[in-house]
């Protein structure tokens, strides 16, 4: 038996092409960077493109090598990643390690830093001051940041400064004590709210807009109006790209999800089983094997 082994980690960054053609990754051709303008085009052709959480290597690596258009390192690590209950805590200080994680593991995806609670409400040079260390320190091509009208000036300032910016309106969980809670954004008369939120950061500078828990009619009528591409999130099929927490999507979150998660594997299952096993080979002496011993 040979004591060489497999190194105990991936490679993880691999080197991003600017040149070569947008579309599925294959390994013949170079690989190109999604561009903030390339999602403005599919919109325009009518192609829906899509959107997950990653907050770290791996996860990163998957996706990005699934396809997957724009990898957002979401404030929703401080819930799924660091234990707390909204996602409200988490630092700048906690969040640009898993940004610079992601940027470093992808080789195609757009990758989006999502501006903590708290760092850049109070003013647009605030703003300015922690989008620069996400781009710079993370490695991020973009930020996001919640708020409709309100943010007009720091997604000008932004913008004028060369961060592309992606807004979040309807349901903004930055906002929860707020809003009074989980609540659908945009029912009835207040569809004129999401509507001038959605006009407004348009018209400011961001190159896309998330919409969250809104209705989908709203959403539709929002994606119909906008030149900008829309991403849903619980704000139905006539959005432009649709986002999800992958934890959720992939089902290694327990308990009750909301209603507008779709479960496409159930991860915590499969490590669930796989956490037994092993245990289960240890105490009983099934592993390690002659196979696995120097
Ligand atoms: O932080 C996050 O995961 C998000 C998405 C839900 C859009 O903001």
């Amino acid at each position: 038996m040979s004591d060489e082994t497999a190194p105990p980690y991936g490679s993880g960054a691999a080197a991003a092409s600017s040149t070569g053609s947008a579309g599925a990754p294959s390994d013949a051709a170079p690989v190109r960077r999604v561009r903030t303008q390339h999602l403005r085009e599919l919109k325009q052709r009518g192609e829906r493109f899509a959107m997950l959480t990653a907050y770290d290597m791996y996860t990163a690596e998957v996706f990005d090598e699934a396809g997957i258009e724009v990898l957002l390192v979401g404030d929703s690590a401080s819930n799924n990643v660091l234990g707390n209950e909204t996602s409200l805590p988490i630092t700048v200080e906690e969040l640009l390690p898993l940004t610079r994680a992601v940027s470093r593991s992808t080789r195609r995806s757009l990758v989006v830093g999502d501006l903590p609670f708290g760092s850049y409400q109070r003013s647009a040079e605030q703003a300015y001051d922690t989008a620069v260390r996400f781009m710079k320190e993370g490695g991020a091509h973009a930020v996001k940041l919640e708020g409709g009208v309100e943010m007009a000036p720091q997604i000008e300032l932004l913008t004028r400064g060369g961060v592309p910016v992606m807004a979040h309106i309807g349901f903004t969980p930055q906002s929860e004590h707020a809003l009074g809670g989980y609540r659908v954004q945009g029912r009835g008369e207040t569809a004129e709210r999401v509507l001038a939120d959605a006009r407004a950061v348009e018209a400011a500078g961001a190159f896309a807009v998330v919409m969250e828990m809104v209705p989908g009619d709203v959403a539709a009528q929002v994606t119909r109006e906008l030149a900008i591409p829309t991403i849903g999130i619980g704000a139905g099929a006539g959005c432009d790209g649709q986002v999800l927490v992958w934890q959720d999507a992939f089902g290694l979150r327990g308990g009750r999800m909301a209603r507008f998660v779709k479960q496409y594997a159930d991860l915590r299952g499969v490590l669930a089983d796989a956490a037994r096993t092993y245990a289960d080979e240890v105490r009983s002496g099934a592993f390690p094997t002659e196979d696995h011993t120097f």
